[in-house]
């Protein structure tokens, strides 16, 4: 295969917004772990390529930082890579160590590389023995709403997550869409009119063009 080739997608693995996130168990720091046993909580199952390394150690102090926030949406987080447990337990004494930072979430080890693979989270171009930054938001029902994808070298915003499970929720409680940059209190917007009597209301209201009109967006949180 020719390098240009080999940059040609081939059809992606991997759950797709509004599929059903694929059941597993795994070993993870903090004992087994089932993705079903989640149900009736949001979930933030996210990967990172490797133990030991420094974007993964700012994320991770991040994320444990922010977890009274994501407690707050009724949400769990889960961490994966590839290394194994006991390389998952050593660097997490050492962040408390080094960092003060105590991480509590549970971090699975995946050394067969099945969960990352079945996720999609394994891009071989990338690398063929690590997964990328991918971050899975998956609803109280097990379904799969958003997802993210960073390579290696880019750290992910924590925030940005945050604000992308408010905006899910917010939409799912008052089906509205949020637009650029909605942050909890913002104006949400309408979704489009489904047809050109519904077109033809919004234009009679007042601050309002029919394909978009501002809505008050709840708290949500
Ligand atoms: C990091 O977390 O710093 C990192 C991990 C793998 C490749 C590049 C950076």
């Amino acid at each position: 295969m020719t390098d240009v080739e080999a940059r040609i997608p081939q059809s992606r693995t991997g759950p797709e917004i509004d599929q059903l996130a694929p059941d597993f168990e795994a070993r993870t720091t903090r004992g087994m772990v089932r993705l079903s046993d989640y149900r009736g909580k949001w979930l933030i199952f996210f990967s990172h390529p490797a133990d030991f390394t420094p974007v993964c150690t700012t994320e991770f102090m991040s994320f444990e930082r922010h977890s009274n926030a994501f407690d707050k949406l009724n949400c769990a987080l889960l961490g994966l890579s590839v290394d194994s447990v006991f390389s998952h337990i050593a660097w997490v004494k050492d962040i408390e160590a080094n960092f003060g930072v105590k991480i509590t979430f549970p971090i699975i080890e995946d050394i067969s590389m099945e969960i990352s693979r079945a996720y999609g989270m394994v891009h071989e171009r990338s690398s063929t023995t690590a997964a990328v930054r991918s971050v899975y938001f998956i609803d109280p029902d097990g379904y799969v709403r958003s997802m993210i994808h960073y390579p290696a070298n880019v750290g992910r915003s924590v925030p940005e997550i945050l604000r992308v499970l408010a905006a899910l929720q917010l939409s799912d409680a008052q089906n509205v869409a949020t637009p650029e940059n909605w942050s909890p209190g913002d104006k949400a917007v309408r979704l489009p009119p489904l047809d050109q009597s519904e077109a033809d209301a919004r234009s009679e209201e007042k601050d309002s063009v029919w394909y978009v009109t501002e809505i008050e967006g709840g708290k949500n949180g």
